[in-house]
């Protein structure tokens, strides 16, 4: 049985603190991977309500450096499943909180791979795409998953 994307689709928003950025003011890259990890193993569980591992991460890129006291918005949802694996976009942005305004910064596909109690890869419900948004996520996301395989093959061929 499928599921609609709007069933596991979150949003969150974090205030950056001292703690989470470097000696410019900035907020660490790494810090923010680290959030868009959480909010989207947020989603991957709500669509599979399995256990699963971040596989992989695709098309990383920091657009624009979010500053110290900024509010991240956090965007996360399914595009594209295969028997147990989800690709999940997620989006970033940034807001000044005296002026409102507001930054695209972020987006990446992460993809999670659902796990049994053996820790074998199990199966999960189908994404089912209801717009031509959604559906053209998902052609696209069949795209990206042809070049994810073959970068993973070869990854595994270099490192034998
Ligand atoms: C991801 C992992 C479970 C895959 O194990 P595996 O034995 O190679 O799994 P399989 O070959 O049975 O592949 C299962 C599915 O995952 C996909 N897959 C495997 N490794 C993947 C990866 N690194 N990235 C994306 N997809 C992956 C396969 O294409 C397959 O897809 P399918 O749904 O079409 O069948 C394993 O490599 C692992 O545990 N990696 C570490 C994960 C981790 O620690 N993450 C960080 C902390 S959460």
């Amino acid at each position: 049985m499928g599921k609609r994307v709007s069933e596991s689709d979150v949003t969150s928003e974090i205030i950056v603190l001292p703690g989470d950025t470097n000696m410019f003011g900035d907020l660490y890259g790494g810090r923010l991977v680290e959030w868009m990890d959480n909010i989207g193993s947020i989603t991957a569980f709500k669509h599979s309500r399995k256990k699963v591992v971040t596989g992989s991460i695709d098309n990383l890129f920091f657009l624009s450096p979010i500053k110290l006291g900024y509010i991240v918005h956090l965007h996360s949802f399914v595009t594209y499943t295969t028997k147990s694996t989800m690709e999940i976009e997620i989006d970033v942005s940034s807001e000044n909180v005296t002026t409102s305004k507001s930054n695209v910064t972020t987006r990446a596909f992460f993809t999670y791979v659902a796990l049994d109690e053996n820790g074998h890869a199990t199966e999960i419900p189908e994404i089912i795409p209801e717009n031509d948004i959604e559906r053209k996520r998902f052609v696209d996301g069949e795209k990206r998953l042809e070049l994810r395989l073959q970068a993973l093959k070869s990854v595994k061929a270099d490192l034998k």
